[in-house]
């Protein structure tokens, strides 16, 4: 017989025998850039998580870095007077993204950073894509997908992070980058991508919900596992260096089939907003020991089978660890 409980007895014997083992490397950290300087917002049901603008912004970052906490996902959020049909400010190449990873790469070189490409935060509809006749636009989207990528990797970004969920944006973004000589800038695709009721505090702080409809046309149904293998394959095919699948908590067997099945790809995992404001709302009730929650689930997403997690609890995971 198995004396399992002799792996259990103690401390040490269970670090020992541990087999998952996440560290401060495995987490990336989201922030929201916006315009302006030395600006700091509060986010409406997000907690502790705020807007920096840029200087902030590295403030913060090198702060989580002191922790142990080195790349970032960047994201930028706007006033409704730079939103358009079109998504025009967000592909300028002059918002407050690029100024953020510019700073970042210069005054923080050791930094990784990871930039959202979507159009969702710069359309007056909300929408991840244009839109033509209330209906998404697949073709022109990813152009202006390519354009802002393009954009990103010249200030500085090291992947790029397209999370617009339209078909061949991964593809339409390697050959935009290859063709305007950032042949190393990496791609991380939001591979599998579930249209969810989690990424409600990220509308809030992106400023981004859909003014009409949802994002069932272009996101993952989450009744489906083998068209998540299949959105995951096109991605590995496409040419992205890392494949994500969105949210965590509730996708571990999504997780662990692309492990098992795509092999050696690195694969990410986000620990989405109302996966965060969940834990934290219920340890201010006092319903759970948030510390012990925390190290919890982030344990369980690299055990599903994640490499990479990304969520914002990185900066106090690093310091639990
Ligand atoms: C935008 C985007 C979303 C998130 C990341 N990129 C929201 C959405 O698709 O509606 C959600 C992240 C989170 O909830 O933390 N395409």
């Amino acid at each position: 017989m198995k004396k399992f409980g002799n792996l259990k007895k103690d401390g040490a014997t269970r670090e020992r025998h541990a087999e998952t083992k996440l560290s401060a490397r495995d987490l990336i950290l989201p922030f929201f850039a916006i315009r302006g300087r030395n600006r700091e917002e509060k986010i409406p049901g997000f907690g502790p998580v705020k807007r920096y603008s840029k200087e902030k912004l590295l403030a913060a970052a090198s702060k989580a870095a002191e922790k142990g906490i080195y790349k970032f996902l960047i994201f930028g959020s706007v006033d409704e007077v730079y939103k358009d049909e079109k998504a025009s400010y967000g592909v300028s190449g002059l918002g407050p993204v690029e100024a953020a990873v510019y700073d970042l790469k210069k005054y923080l070189p050791i930094s990784t950073v990871i930039t959202d490409v979507c159009l969702c935060a710069y359309t007056n509809h909300g929408h991840c894509g244009v839109t033509r006749n209330g209906k998404i636009n697949n073709e022109e989207t990813i152009q202006l997908l390519a354009k802002m990528a393009v954009n990103h990797a010249a200030s500085g970004a090291d992947l790029v992070a397209p999370s617009a969920m339209m078909d061949g944006q991964v593809g339409a973004i390697r050959k935009a980058l290859d063709k305007n000589g950032y042949g190393k800038t990496g791609i991380m695709g939001y591979s599998a991508k579930f249209a969810s009721a989690f990424y409600g505090p990220f509308r809030s702080a992106a400023n981004s919900s859909p003014a009409f409809g949802d994002r069932k046309t272009y996101q993952m149904d989450y009744r489906n596992i083998n068209q998540a293998m299949d959105e995951i394959k096109a991605d590995i095919d496409e040419g992205a260096d890392i494949v994500m699948v969105k949210p965590a908590a509730h996708y571990l067997d999504i997780i662990r089939q692309a492990r098992n099945r795509f092999g050696k790809i690195k694969i990410a995992a986000y620990q989405v907003s109302g996966e965060y404001m969940m834990i934290k709302a219920a340890a201010k009730a006092k319903i759970l020991d948030e510390k012990e929650a925390v190290l919890e689930s982030l344990t369980a997403i690299k055990r599903a089978g994640a490499d990479l997690i990304i969520t914002y609890f990185a900066k106090e995971a690093a310091q639990w660890l």
